[in-house]
């Protein structure tokens, strides 16, 4: 399975999430974008201004979007979108989806940072007036996705640390275990389609 995580706007978690999800899934990761992941995940990340289309990886694609990258997300089994609640996200959003959704119609929106319900009311309407046919799941504002990063953990593990961790991270676990099934059940149908 291929999955790539890409939003043109910078700062709305597509590190974190791609390589929580890639973690999580055993799968490898590559970026095109300068973060950490080659060292939190060592021997399974790696970041080339020009990453090659591999089975079983994450991509995190931050940064400028050239053709090969564009060759990956056609291929690629699910495009991941995460968008936060700053007005500018939304738009910058908005054209990346028109533009990639040519390229491959199977999209995840991953709203995420929001602060309250009515700050993820407006953001979901407002893709959801602009864009069709796109799958969603909400992600409020957690320290989780900072976490992450500092101890290296996916938020699966970050989770099951201790009590309080369970207790601190459950919405976030919930909806982020539902993302994970739902990425499962996209690499199962994928088998079945190849063997059928
Ligand atoms: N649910 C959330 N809770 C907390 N922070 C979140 C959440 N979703 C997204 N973020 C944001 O994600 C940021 C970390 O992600 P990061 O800046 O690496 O994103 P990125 O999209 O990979 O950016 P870049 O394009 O610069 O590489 C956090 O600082 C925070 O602002
Ligand atoms: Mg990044």
């Amino acid at each position: 399975m291929v999955i790539s995580v890409i939003n043109k706007k910078g700062g709305v978690g597509k590190t974190p999430f791609a390589f929580s999800i890639a973690k999580d899934l055993d799968m490898f990761l590559q970026s095109n974008d300068n973060s950490i992941i080659e060292s939190i995940y060592p021997n399974k990340a790696k970041i080339s201004k020009e990453p090659s289309l591999l089975e079983n990886c994450v991509y995190d694609f931050g940064g400028f979007v050239d053709k090969g990258i564009l060759d990956i997300v056609r291929q690629s089994d699910m495009l991941i979108i995460p968008c936060n609640e700053l007005y500018n996200s939304i738009l910058r959003t908005i054209e990346t989806i028109n533009e990639i959704q040519t390229l491959n119609k199977n999209i995840i929106v991953l709203v995420s940072d929001y602060k309250d319900e009515k700050d993820k009311n407006i953001i979901e309407e407002m893709l959801k007036s602009n864009l069709s046919d796109l799958e969603f799941f909400f992600f409020k504002h957690s320290k989780i996705i900072d976490n992450a990063m500092i101890a290296g953990l996916s938020f699966t593990e970050l989770y099951n640390e201790n009590v309080l961790s369970k207790l601190n991270y459950k919405n976030f676990f919930e909806e982020y275990n539902k993302l994970l099934h739902t990425l499962t059940k996209t690499k199962e149908n994928k088998n079945v389609k190849k063997w059928a």
